[in-house]
């Protein structure tokens, strides 16, 4: 084994679903070398810190990892891991895929990429209220921000992506009908970029509201999405959403050294402990996570193996509609990678 890589087993189900990604990729012969660290409410507990200093060491270390859900507690407690992680390592893309595996769904063949800008517009939380006569909160304020070079690179990420991974084509999602400069320099900037493509990669534009209605439609006619952030949220979920929900939706953040894999749902509190979470949509981020250090070969053997199962076998856990568990899941996966 000769790449090292961070593993944070997480919060709630995260644990449960780690198990199984990590048996699986230990049978695969996954170049892996893990080096076990913690973050979340277990890490809060235990060392008084969601986040401790040997976690963030370790990041810094390897610039690979793969990481379970982490609970947020809602209003007091600590900072959201997720989102100081992309900010203190600069994880400025958040690549999202969606593919129908699932036969008999609503859709048969979607197969579609997000590619969200992770790190700037209406997420920079620059928020505050004004007052008005005598009512401190009368108005909620909000602004948001795009930079030229980072509109440039997350487009530039997209098309690079396209290419990489045989795609043709990437649609620009914004609304620069309305916001003129916020999401105006985004489209501009996006189209320079898209003009270097010009022959490789076919550019198309869209405006977010009519976007979310064609990906409803039609999501069979998109490839490639890039966006800005709150939009690629959002898109992002509803596109989940197309082919089995949140247990089978991977996720990337990438940055220009460095690649965090997680699954895009959470620690699912109301069913840990009960050995039912799906694994898959962890499985998948394992699956993206050796395609990203060049092992094309194991990823597609991995994709096989769910395939194999879900299409062939039928194995649904509880989320998609059957009773499998997460060790059968494991355990079919075992045999079907052989
Ligand atoms: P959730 O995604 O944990 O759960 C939503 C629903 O989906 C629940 O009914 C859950 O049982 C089900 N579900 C989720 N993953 C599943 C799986 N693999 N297999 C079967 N069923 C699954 O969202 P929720 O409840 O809003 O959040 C719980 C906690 O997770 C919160 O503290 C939240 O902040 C955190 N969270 C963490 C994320 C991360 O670390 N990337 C992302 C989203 C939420
Ligand atoms: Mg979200």
């Amino acid at each position: 084994k000769t790449i090292p890589a961070t593993l944070i087993a997480g919060d709630g189900i995260g644990p449960e679903i780690m198990q199984s990604v990590t048996t699986v990729m230990e049978a695969l012969e996954a170049p892996f070398l893990w080096d076990h660290q913690s973050a979340g409410v277990g890490a809060f507990d235990q060392y008084g810190t969601a986040l401790p200093e040997a976690t963030l060491d370790s990041i810094r270390r390897t610039g690979l990892v793969l990481k379970g859900p982490l609970t947020t507690p809602v209003g007091k407690g600590f900072r959201s891991i997720n989102v100081t992680l992309r900010q203190a390592f600069d994880l400025y893309a958040n690549v999202r895929p969606t593919q129908t595996i699932v036969p008999g769904g609503r859709y048969e063949n979607v197969d579609l990429v997000v590619i969200r800008e992770n790190i700037e517009g209406l997420y920079a939380a620059m928020e505050h209220y004004m007052a008005v006569d005598g009512d401190p909160e009368a108005v909620a304020y909000g602004a948001g921000f795009n930079t030229r070079a980072e509109c440039n690179r997350i487009v530039r990420f997209a098309f690079e992506y396209a290419i990489k991974n045989n795609r043709k084509k990437v649609t620009l999602v914004h609304k620069a009908n309305i916001l003129k400069i916020l999401s105006g320099l985004f489209l501009h900037e996006g189209r320079k970029v898209a003009a270097e493509y010009e022959g490789r990669v076919a550019l198309e534009e869209r405006i977010v509201d009519a976007c979310a209605m064609e990906l409803v439609i039609r999501p069979e006619n998109y490839d490639v999405i890039v966006t800005t952030n709150l939009f690629g949220d959002i898109l992002s979920d509803l596109t989940a959403g197309l082919v089995g929900g949140l247990g089978m939706a991977p996720g990337a953040n990438i940055g220009e050294k460095m690649g965090i894999f997680e699954a895009v749902h959470g620690s699912a509190p109301d069913i840990a402990g009960q050995g039912i979470a799906n694994p898959l949509a962890l499985m998948m981020a394992g699956s993206m996570m050796l395609a990203h250090v060049g092992r094309q070969d194991l990823s597609k053997r991995l994709d096989g193996g769910m395939k194999q199962i879900l299409q062939v076998e039928g194995l649904r856990t509880r989320d998609l509609g059957g009773k499998a568990t997460t060790q059968d899941v494991t355990q079919a996966l075992l045999r079907a990678i052989q």
